[in-house]
């Protein structure tokens, strides 16, 4: 596994810094208030679970399963909803949690079939975002890296569904998908 890969770009301790900022970050903007905190599975998963365990105000949780890219390194383009979620989101404040944001299609999708569940307030939350692929205008609230336009994988992010488990965030050896 680690043979496939080119350059890490962010170390187990520096996201575990990165993810208890953005936690305390969080829990200010919170307080007094009720929280939903919606992870975006499969790649959210690792940050959501260490995310959650740095916001220290009560909060519920709740997940989609949603997937765009499947095998490819291309983005379809069409988000498929493969499990949504449990509860209703009425009335609630809503934050999204994504591992990583690319053409923003995903969450550009995300965001409005949320939006008409009327929630309270609906932020975003990523720990990774490549702007320079953007094809939506989206506005992200919660940022934590900003990184570069290469194919990304660990901490939850994988390509053709490997690589998740990998303890960091590494760009992968173009030899791999090419
Ligand atoms: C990846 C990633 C984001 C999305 C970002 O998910 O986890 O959800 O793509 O790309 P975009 O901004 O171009 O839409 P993917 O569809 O690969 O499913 P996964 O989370 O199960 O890996
Ligand atoms: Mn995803
Ligand atoms: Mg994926």
């Amino acid at each position: 596994m680690q043979n496939d890969i080119k350059e890490i770009l962010f170390t187990e301790e520096e996201i575990a810094e990165k993810v208890k900022e953005l936690g305390q970050q969080i829990s200010k903007d919170y307080s007094g208030e009720n929280l939903t905190v919606v992870g975006i599975l499969k790649g959210s998963n690792i940050f959501m679970g260490d995310l959650i365990r740095k916001i220290d105000i009560p909060l519920s949780i709740d997940f989609m399963v949603v997937s765009s890219y499947g095998q490819s390194t291309e983005s379809s383009g069409v988000v498929k909803v493969l499990k949504d979620l449990e509860y209703s989101i009425e009335g609630k404040n809503i934050l999204i949690v994504e591992d990583i944001i690319d053409t923003g299609l995903t969450l550009d999708y995300l965001k409005e079939n949320l939006l008409r569940r009327k929630p309270k307030s609906l932020k975003i939350c990523t720990l990774l975002d490549k702007p320079a692929r953007r094809k939506v205008d989206l506005k992200v609230d919660y940022i934590g890296f900003e990184i570069p336009d290469a194919f990304i994988v660990g901490y939850g992010i994988d390509y053709a569904e490997r690589y998740r488990n990998l303890p960091y965030v590494a760009v992968l050896k173009e030899e791999v998908y090419q």
